[in-house]
């Protein structure tokens, strides 16, 4: 990559510098308590901090979280995460109160050397994701001015092109953070010539989101298993009936054309968990793909269906899985992902998994991080790099 790094910045010393650090702390919060459910993103930045730390910067993190609306909303401050990042740290974490207002710039101006401060939401205010280039540019403008140079770290968000990804390192010194080299470093490898065979595991609610991305795959991988939620508009397109399981009319020709195209290479469910309604307690049994009850909704896929995905996996000398193969937040429709998450831990490959949900899976099923070969931090950003699209953060790095 012809980037500059993390240790590119250090070789020329930031004691007493202001460091802008953007992050991806997009944490996912327990609805009701408001507690963090999975602190990944924020642990995957700490190397980046602790070396800024360690060297004596004054290091200014900002991030985004969740989607407000570009005004300040209480349900999206980062606060908490202000907090998680403290104990992570070991050290305080100074929280200002807004963005690029009096409580940032104050708490900026307060920082000692080797000192960190978190900036409220970046999304709180309207210039972070405008697609007006003068309204992004005034806002990078302001946050520009926290630093002497700038680390992007935020790699679940160089998809985005957004001020403080994209128009803030046209504005300082800027380079990629620990995470963002190690993430397209692992990414890359699945670009280049990935060890053979090479199966992609795909699940999640929507063919939509996926189809650039299953286009770019189907010359290059061997295998294609596809689960989630999306699998029922290919179902549809074998012919099948899938009851009240989602489905998006408007896409089942696009999955049959696939389905043909990939000569074989994609696996479809050949049973799957059916249940009376999408609830934790609903009844539910094991049905065959092309057997769904009209009534019924599918919440995952089968213990049929992980055998013989498990099969392919077992096979792979590469591996790159996104998306949950069920609704495996509910205990009874979590098998198809654990059972698919244990195949690529055990398969002896190169394994990424890519993604937010994917990865808080691998942890909320309490599976063993290291029997992966990479969990990344980017979900919408691990797809966008693998359909070979210029990422604007990453472009923004290489200026
Ligand atoms: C993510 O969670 O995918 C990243 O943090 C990016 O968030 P966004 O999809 O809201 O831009
Ligand atoms: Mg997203």
């Amino acid at each position: 990559m012809s980037i500059r790094n993390l240790d590119d910045l250090l070789a020329e010393g930031v004691s007493g510098r202001r460091v802008l650090v953007r992050a991806d702390l997009n944490v996912p919060l327990d609805k009701q308590t408001g507690e963090i459910t999975d602190d990944g993103r924020i642990r995957a930045v700490l190397p980046t901090l602790s070396a800024l730390v360690s060297a004596g910067a004054k290091v200014v993190v900002c991030s985004h979280l969740g989607r407000p609306k570009g005004a300040p909303d209480p349900q999206f401050s980062l606060r908490p995460v202000a907090g998680r990042l403290g104990e992570l740290l070991d050290a305080p974490v100074h929280f200002a109160e807004d963005t690029v207002g009096d409580s940032a710039r104050s708490t900026v101006d307060a920082l000692a050397d080797g000192q960190v401060a978190l900036l409220e939401n970046l999304r709180f205010n309207k210039g972070e994701t405008s697609k007006d280039d003068a309204e992004r540019g005034a806002f990078a403008d302001q946050l520009a001015t926290f630093g002497d140079a700038y680390v992007d770290d935020a790699f679940g968000a160089v998809h985005r092109k957004h001020a403080s990804v994209y128009d803030v390192p046209a504005r300082l010194p800027h380079v990629a953070g620990r995470l963002v080299l190690r993430e397209v470093e692992v990414l890359s490898k699945l670009t280049g010539q990935p060890e053979r065979p090479y199966v992609v595991v795909l699940g999640g609610s929507k063919v939509s989101d996926k189809l650039a991305v299953i286009e770019a795959l189907l010359p290059t991988v061997d295998r294609l298993l596809i689960g989630g939620g999306m699998c029922f508009t290919f179902l549809k397109a074998q012919g099948h009936e899938v009851g009240t399981s989602l489905l998006e009319k408007e896409m089942v020709e696009t999955c049959g054309n696939l389905i043909e195209r990939s000569g074989g290479k994609i696996m479809l469910p050949v049973d799957v968990v059916a249940a009376d309604a999408f609830a934790p307690d609903a009844a539910h049994d094991t049905v065959p793909a092309d057997g769904i009850p009209s009534h019924r909704v599918g919440l995952d896929i089968g213990p049929e269906t992980v055998a013989g995905f498990a099969a392919a996996l077992s096979q792979a000398k590469t591996i790159f899985w996104n998306g949950p193969m069920g609704v495996f937040e509910m205990p009874a429709f979590a098998a198809g992902t654990r059972g698919v998450a244990e195949a690529v831990a055990k398969a002896d490959a190169f394994s990424v998994v890519g993604g937010g949900d994917s990865a808080a899976a691998v942890r909320a099923l309490g599976l063993d991080e290291s029997s992966f070969g990479h969990i990344s931090t980017g979900g919408g950003a691990s797809l966008e790099y693998l359909e070979g699209k210029t990422l604007p953060g990453i472009a923004a790095l290489e200026k």
